[in-house]
């Protein structure tokens, strides 16, 4: 039978980069397929292409085995495909259901039949279990919500081949089971679904097959059954990783950032930090874990000067700082990589060399009388490219047009460059590669080892036990317990992460 979708020596060059070299692969109906490789690798260009977003230099894609040119996504569309990209597309101000049908709303009488469109969402959603409520607006939803709308986007045009670009980077391990749920049920209904993924347990798990790109080639295509971690590593790198946990370390610096008798409300006014006590000292890392909406993101505002605290004292170096805005949190020493590397992270376009200054355009030895040095800015982000393998041909390259891990690696390499005393880190890795990832790890440990006092949150649990050397656990908006990184548990963390008070000295 021929495959629901298959693409042929697609090639793709973006001047001198080439994003994508002779590829073919072919997906089988009700196959879910996997596409891996590190960041540049050109998976989303290819599927981009696949898309109608753009066009190949050469090669040709067959649909159920018939040659076609993907015009634009609405030839795509019209022949079953969607996708759902990497960075989400959404209206923050209108409805769910207004989101769904935005270009091909359902009128009656010549008007927006809002109550037609509000059915026809809730029905595909119960469906396929998506559980959306069609009448809440964007920006009221988390982003698992928001992406399962972007699912319900594509489902409502029709789709029954599902390309989902990094579905499950934005998303906490839960979300994440709950979207393999999802996949499943489309697979089983013999929908066709191509993922890109950076979790390689998520692949085993998940996909029937993988297809491994390197540098814009196929390394090769296989049955997921015969694969195992190190395999894909490789084939994907071309060198082993190494996952160890690192070296813990006395700490005996002084503190850095204290938090006392914290208070705050979420955007809709509810509580969602509840007298949160914690210190960072200097030369250490202190990680927060929990299930995600438990005042993790809520904790990060207020650090940064997103959010104002209703309650409670924040000391940065000694020195009061609730209520400041983010740009005087900077001047009192700290430095902050957001979870949302498009909305608070770089300015994407601008160049690279641009993004590495944001924020210290007026300072020494960057500028003087009031003029950008742009020779050693120039230099020092070349030199911060290579530190942190931000893969673009230069420094004048837009941000945008870099690849998503690239990007965060910018965002990263800026803040991490600075030697503020407070290191706030939101969601180091996501979206970076696997070899990239330990990279940033490195980075991480030198910049604690240098003395800084480090805040990481991420919702990998993995990445923060293998880093922090402690671990707080946030549940409801207070903190439930600390745990050692070393000798902890999954029971003990998840006991906590549920809610349970059981402390350190308490499960010794
Ligand atoms: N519009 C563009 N203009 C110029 N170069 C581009 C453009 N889009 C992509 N590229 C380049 O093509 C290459 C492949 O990028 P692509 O986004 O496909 O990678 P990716 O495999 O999706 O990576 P990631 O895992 O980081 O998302 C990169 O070198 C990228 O900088
Ligand atoms: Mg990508």
């Amino acid at each position: 039978m021929a495959f629901a979708v298959e693409m042929a020596g697609v090639s793709k060059n973006f001047g001198p980069v080439a994003a994508n070299r002779d590829v073919s692969f072919g997906v089988e109906h009700g196959e879910i397929h996997a596409l891996v490789g590190e960041n540049g690798a050109g998976k989303t260009t290819l599927m981009n292409i696949l898309f109608g977003l753009m066009q190949p230099d050469s090669g040709e894609i067959r649909i159920d085995g018939k040659p076609v040119t993907m015009e634009s996504p609405r030839t795509s569309i019209g022949m079953g495909l969607g996708m759902v990209h990497q960075h989400f597309k959404l209206v923050p101000s209108l409805t769910v259901a207004e989101n769904i049908f935005l270009g091909m709303e359902m009128t009656r009488g010549g008007l927006v039949d809002r109550k037609a469109q509000s059915e026809k969402a809730r029905a595909l959603s119960e469906e396929f279990g998506l559980q959306i409520d069609p009448d809440r607006k964007i920006h009221e939803l988390s982003v698992g919500a928001e992406q399962r709308v972007e699912i319900l986007k594509v489902l409502a045009r029709g789709a029954n081949v599902v390309i989902l670009d990094e579905p499950t980077a934005v998303l906490t391990p839960q979300e994440s089971r709950d979207l393999f749920r999802i996949i499943r049920r489309f697979a089983d209904a013999g929908m066709t679904v191509i993922f890109i993924t950076h979790h390689l347990d998520e692949v085993l798990e998940v996909s029937d097959k993988v297809t491994v790109l390197r540098d814009g080639a196929v390394v090769g295509t296989r049955a997921t059954k015969d694969l195992d971690e190190d395999t894909l590593v490789k084939m994907m790198v071309g060198r082993e990783v190494n996952f160890d946990r690192r070296d813990r370390k006395q700490i005996d610096g002084h503190t850095v950032l204290e938090l006392k008798e914290l208070f705050a409300r979420d955007d809709r006014g509810l509580p969602a930090l509840r007298d949160v006590n914690l210190k960072v000292r200097s030369g250490e890392i202190v990680g927060i874990v929990g299930v995600d909406g438990n005042g993790q993101t809520e904790l990060a505002e207020v650090v940064s000067g997103l959010r104002a605290p209703s309650h409670g004292e924040i000391l940065l170096e000694g020195k009061a700082v609730e209520g400041s805005d983010p740009r005087h949190m900077r001047e009192a020493g700290l430095a902050h990589v957001p979870a949302d590397r498009l909305v608070r992270g770089v300015n994407p376009g601008a160049d690279i060399a641009t993004n590495i200054l944001m924020g210290r355009q007026h300072a020494d030895p960057w500028a003087k009388n009031g003029v950008i040095r742009w020779g050693r800015v120039r230099d020092y982000a070349r030199e911060l490219m290579q530190r942190f393998d931000i893969r673009a041909k230069d420094d004048y390259v837009p941000v945008k047009t870099l690849s998503g891990g690239n990007m965060q690696k910018v965002v990263v390499a800026r803040e991490f460059s600075q030697h503020m005393p407070l290191l706030l880190i939101d969601q180091p890795t996501r979206g970076v590669d696997i070899g990239a990832m330990e990279g940033i790890h490195d980075e991480i440990i030198r910049r604690r080892d240098a003395g800084a006092a480090i805040l990481l949150i991420s919702v990998q649990i993995d990445e923060v036990l293998a880093l922090a050397d402690r671990v707080l656990v946030m549940f409801n908006g207070s903190i439930s317990g600390e745990v050692d990184p070393v000798t902890t548990t999954e029971e003990e963390i998840g006991h906590l992460m549920a809610g349970g008070s059981r402390s350190k000295e308490a499960a010794a």
